[in-house]
């Protein structure tokens, strides 16, 4: 059996999806594929990746290790642990996932061209396809992402749907609290992104720093007018590309967007582009995974790379969202 799912990237509304904004993300071409080969006789899953070692677990032990990381759970939400120390090793998410359900043994190979830890949805994406390998790929759409964000909140602590979300279904989509839609928002050629770096802190970790700081104040307001905009004038390039630069402004305000990540907008924006971190960005440290950067269409993709000395990756939507194929 081949499960996958797409990697995704967040147009607008970060952080502030977490306190009922609307947020849109897009599917992106960068995936995760799982590769089960069932054996039938065994009783242990084995994982295997390019970018951990080999590692087993009997199929008697799934039971103990959710009970052990739902009670860990419960000790964040009730200030007693930090999200960072939940998770032993990132193996300990993948099996938590195949304890949900009965979970066939054999070994399950994981392929992902999707950075990890930089904002491209890598954790929703590994989460949705393996769960495609079980009896959960039989759910509504619904229910099959608030299972991709039920695994994921070990990692995000307090997160939304909104990468799960985006990784179930595919394309362009809206997300406000538990709603979700998909919206039909052209892509044309201006469209990059730019890995600034793997953050110094976890997604868990940002969104907790952003609750302490900013949890009840008014700028939430402001980041969902600024969403609804962007997806009304979409269509309108000077217009979106002015709401872009007006949420980098609001990023900032709420402490997510290192100074190295501001002096590189501050160029973009120079040479008439527009440019905002996609994702938790960081509240300390130098990078804040991936940029969001609109260039305009009569510049070349070498001058962006020769401007901000990365390399740029146009963005291709992927319409199709978490999948698989054969048993
Ligand atoms: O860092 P990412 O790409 O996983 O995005 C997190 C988005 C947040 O709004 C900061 C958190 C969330 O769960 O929505």
């Amino acid at each position: 059996m081949k499960a996958q799912a797409p990697g995704k990237l967040i147009l607008s509304g970060e952080h502030s999806v977490v306190y009922g904004a609307p947020a849109l993300a897009i599917a992106v071409r960068e995936k995760v594929e799982v590769t089960l080969e069932p054996l039938s006789e065994g009783a242990s899953i084995t994982l295997s990746s390019d970018s951990f070692d080999e590692t087993e677990c009997a199929l008697s032990d799934l039971p103990v290790l959710q009970t052990q990381l739902d009670k860990a759970y419960e000790a964040f939400l009730a200030g007693e642990r930090s999200i960072n120390g939940l998770l032993a090793c990132p193996t300990d998410l993948l099996f938590y996932v195949l304890s949900l359900f009965p979970a066939q043994p054999g070994r399950y190979h994981i392929h992902s061209t999707i950075p990890a830890g930089s904002g491209l949805g890598s954790s929703a994406a590994v989460i949705a396809a393996l769960l495609q390998t079980t009896a959960a790929a039989e759910q509504s759409a619904t229910e099959f992402m608030q299972l991709v964000r039920f695994c994921e909140r070990l990692q995000h602590g307090r997160g939304s749907l909104l990468d799960a979300a985006a990784c179930t279904l595919g394309g362009v989509v809206r997300v406000q609290n538990d709603q979700v839609s998909k919206v039909e928002l052209a892509m044309d050629g201006g469209w990059y992104r730019i890995n600034t770096g793997r953050p110094d802190c976890s997604t868990g970790e940002v969104v907790e720093y952003v609750r302490q700081c900013h949890g009840k104040s008014s700028i939430w307001t402001e980041f969902s007018d600024l969403t609804g905009q962007l997806e009304q004038h979409w269509s309108d390039v000077s217009q979106r590309s002015e709401l872009l630069r007006i949420n980098h402004r609001l990023l900032q305000k709420i402490g997510v967007v290192p100074a190295e990540v501001s002096a590189l907008v501050a160029k973009i924006e120079a040479r008439g582009g527009a440019a905002k971190i996609s994702g938790a960005g960081a509240h300390r440290g130098e990078h804040a995974g991936q940029l969001l950067v609109y260039w305009p269409e009569e510049e070349t993709e070498n001058s962006l790379a020769a401007l901000s000395g990365l390399q740029p990756v146009r963005l291709v939507l992927s319409r199709l969202g978490a999948c698989h194929e054969g048993n």
